[in-house]
């Protein structure tokens, strides 16, 4: 039966019903209709399925998943076909636990390095982020699985993040906070949205009308259904109206209820929460076939997919040639986690991973190991005795693998970080045991960035794996050994310090609000536009071998006018070491002058290549008009600005050695003349100048006749020259060329 066949027989009842879910992780059926109630479960990077009883934060166990890489992970790989590998095979395990919509993934912007959910989030750029959250959802759903794009949006900490209200400007949303959700909408189409707990703009996200149904459905064209995240409905009917199709888990039967009886009483139009059903009905439609079948998967290529993607996206930050170590190598394999690993953060997301190998494990299959654990995960204070037996350790081997990394109660859903620091414990520990040894390669295990400053002189190579899934023990060892070549590159700028961030001053707020007050100038953004030094900037990773870029070529088609502007960016790659490697050639595009405060430089195209040694390739990147664009509020839209834009390829952010400039032609973009528009706007424009000129010529007096003064006093609206009498025309004269403007012109421009 379609969709509004099936609504013409549902009562006012059972249609209200359909937009709560029946229980923690179910969307209602009714049986009468043969309407199906499809199960939703966590998440982004493994399933949590939990048959029996749900809650949202791990605390009952779930079916085992294999455990990939967390989101923070993954994203430095940059490769969005890798993501979708990953999608694929989640889509497969939850086919055969007979799961229709898989909770994630989450692209929100990584604004502060302390927010407690990072390691669930892809990056600070919100280009990047959009283009994995592609590969995953499209993965996924080429399953026939359907994904939910969350936490939408701005929902950027975890303190008080079921009602802080993030104050943030129309054109950091349009730029940094919701492009990547945008992306993934418009390529992908995600068969669901979550909606995030916070407020924007004093507006809570599951009540905003503007969010849910003027952005993400009348702009972008979303065809699916916009669910809460779990608890984030206040006021029931409100939310429906705004467009909020399903409420999870339910509040019963408290919401139904609320919902048929704001229809009865004429408060929320029947046809409004019509709308809503039909979403409910087209999920439950495509949910459906998944629930009938019989299928598995096969848990040993999963295991092994982990680990590759694991390894390709760990990212190699110093090497002064330590790296590889040599197979068969006596080696001191130093710290806990090597042998309790951290490889998954906690909270909703958490996976029951089928199998873990710990690095200890992995890396004993490649070398003739000791172990001594120097500290413990729980505890910060040094530990003497564990101390002196892993300088022991490090003294009689050859080369010493350290793990260092984050305590899981120090990165969580549910809360935020207050530093970046690593526990002094383990820092301590490293400082004893590379004097003992200095030949030590130091491998990180954390979600969330961590400040390296003490680290960085004890080691000689430093390779940041994040949290690498159940698989990741394997990928280090696949690392250190070179059996793989690191190719990773962060999705994140590691900065000195925490203050060295944009957000420092404004995070987390207070009182229930957050203001974002760097607005655009978020991650390498701002350390850029401040020239703040980093100690890795954003894009930036090693490799075994060494890559060269050259033979820049930039061809434009299209314009401004007919909004088809584009460049297609080419550029040759030559591996010039002698190992096969891969190599990310990244695109950011400059607006040098501009009339607003643009980041010095942004993200627009990026593409991970393979290459044997000595061989190379020719890559090209394709830009479309967005990426020259900035959002300008009035008049609420994308503007290009005439004039010259730099193209700048290269290795990371900060290290692009080809550029090339292209002029743009664009009409000028103003806003609109009034008699509140400064006198140097009349003057720029060209009917204003005439409308200035003809008054002038009637006797009025003319501010120009002053010569210097205009500089001084042009930037002053035209109605306050009035009140200077003698120097600018009258107020009557004002309010007459005011309206003559907005004759010619419309009210808006
Ligand atoms: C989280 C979501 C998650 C949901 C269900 C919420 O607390 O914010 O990301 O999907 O719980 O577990």
């Amino acid at each position: 039966m379609s969709v509004d066949a099936l609504l013409d027989q549902l009562t006012l009842e059972e249609k209200a019903a359909l937009t709560s879910g029946s229980e923690f992780w179910y969307t209602v059926g009714v049986d009468r209709l043969g309407i199906r109630r499809v199960m939703v479960s966590d998440g982004p990077h493994g399933l949590r399925a939990q048959p029996q009883g749900g809650d949202h934060i791990g605390l009952n166990s779930s079916v085992p998943a294999t455990c990939f890489p967390p989101a923070a992970t993954v994203a430095s790989s940059w490769d969005p076909s890798l993501l979708y590998e990953v999608g694929q095979a989640i889509g497969q395990e939850a086919r055969a636990i007979n799961l229709s919509v898989v909770l994630g993934p989450g692209v929100n912007i990584k604004r502060s390095p302390l927010c407690g959910r990072n390691f669930e989030y892809m990056s600070e750029d919100p280009y990047l982020a959009g283009e994995l959250g592609v590969g995953i959802v499209d993965g996924i759903q080429s399953k026939g699985v359907g994904t939910s794009l969350k936490h939408f949006a701005a929902n950027n900490q975890e303190t008080d993040r079921l009602r802080v209200s993030a104050e943030v400007s129309e054109r950091a949303l349009r730029e940094i906070y919701l492009p990547a959700f945008e992306r993934v909408v418009k390529k992908s189409q995600p068969w669901t949205v979550m909606c995030s707990y916070n407020k924007i703009n004093g507006v809570f996200s599951s009540e905003n009308h503007w969010l849910l149904t003027e952005v993400l459905r009348d702009e972008w064209g979303f065809e699916g259904l916009v669910m809460s995240d779990w608890g984030a409905v206040y006021d029931r009917a409100k939310a429906v109206a705004a467009g909020l199709d399903l409420e999870m888990p339910p509040a019963l039967p408290y919401s139904p209820d609320a919902v048929a009886a704001a229809v009865r009483n004429g408060t929320l139009p029947e046809s409004v929460l019509d709308d809503r059903v039909r979403a409910v009905l087209r999920l439950a439609a495509q949910g459906a076939p998944i629930l009938d079948l019989d299928e598995s998967y096969d848990a040993d290529a999963h295991h092994a997919l982990a680990r590759r993607v694991a390894g390709e996206s760990a990212v190699l930050l110093t090497n002064d040639g330590l790296l590889p170590i040599a197979p068969g190598t006596i080696v001191a394999v130093i710290g806990e986690f090597a042998l309790t690993p951290r490889y998954q953060g906690a909270g909703s997301s958490q996976v029951n991973p089928t199998r873990v190998v710990a690095p200890l494990e992995a890396l004993s299959e490649v070398y003739e190991t000791t172990f001594a654990p120097a500290y413990t995960i729980d505890a910060y204070e040094p530990d003497d005795a564990l101390v002196a037996e892993a300088v022991a350790a490090a003294t009689s081997a050859d080369t010493v693998i350290m793990l260092l990394g984050l305590p899981g109660p120090e990165e969580s859903e549910g809360f935020d970080r207050t530093h970046m620091n690593l526990p002094a414990n383990q820092l301590a520990a490293l400082a004893a045991v590379a004097a003992a040894n200095p030949k030590l390669a130091v491998v990180l295990v954390n979600g969330s960035s961590v400040v390296l400053g003490d680290v960085m002189p004890h080691a000689r190579a430093l390779l940041e794996v994040w949290l690498g899934g159940q698989a990741g023990g394997g990928a280090i060892a696949d690392i250190v050994s070179g059996a793989v070549n690191p190719s990773g590159r962060l999705a994140e700028t590691l900065p000195h310090r925490l203050e060295d961030n944009s957000s420092y001053l404004n995070f987390p707020g207070g009182w229930q609000k957050v203001l974002y007050g760097e607005d655009v100038f978020v991650g390498y953004r701002g350390y850029d536009a401040s020239h703040t030094d980093v100690a890795f900037p954003f894009g930036y990773g090693l490799s075994y071998t060494s890559f060269e870029l050259s033979d820049l070529d930039v061809r434009t088609t299209g314009s401004v006018v007919t909004n088809d502007l584009a460049a297609s960016v080419s550029v040759t790659v030559t591996n010039t070491g002698t190992k096969a490697g891969s190599h990310v050639v990244q695109v950011y595009v400059s607006d040098p002058v501009a009339t607003i405060a643009r980041p010095p430089r942004e993200l627009k195209g990026f593409t991970k290549v393979a290459l044997d040694a000595g061989a190379s390739t020719r890559v090209s990147i394709d830009l479309d008009q967005r990426a020259f664009s900035f959002w300008l509020e009035p008049p609420h839209r994308w503007v290009v600005e005439a004039g010259d834009f730099e193209i700048a390829v290269g290795n990371d952010s900060r290290d692009l050695p080809l550029t090339h400039t292209i002029t743009v032609d664009s009409p000028p973009v103003a806003a609109p003349l009034t008699e509140w528009s400064s006198y140097e706007e009349w003057l720029a424009d060209d009917e204003g100048r005439a409308l200035l000129d003809e008054a002038s010529a009637a006797g009025q007096p003319d501010l120009r006749a002053y010569g210097d003064l205009v500089h001084v006093i042009g930037n002053f609206p035209l109605m306050s020259l009035t009140t200077f009498v003698g120097m600018s025309p009258d107020h009557d004269t004002v309010m007459e060329m005011a309206a003559t403007w907005a004759a010619h012109h419309g009210a808006t421009q």
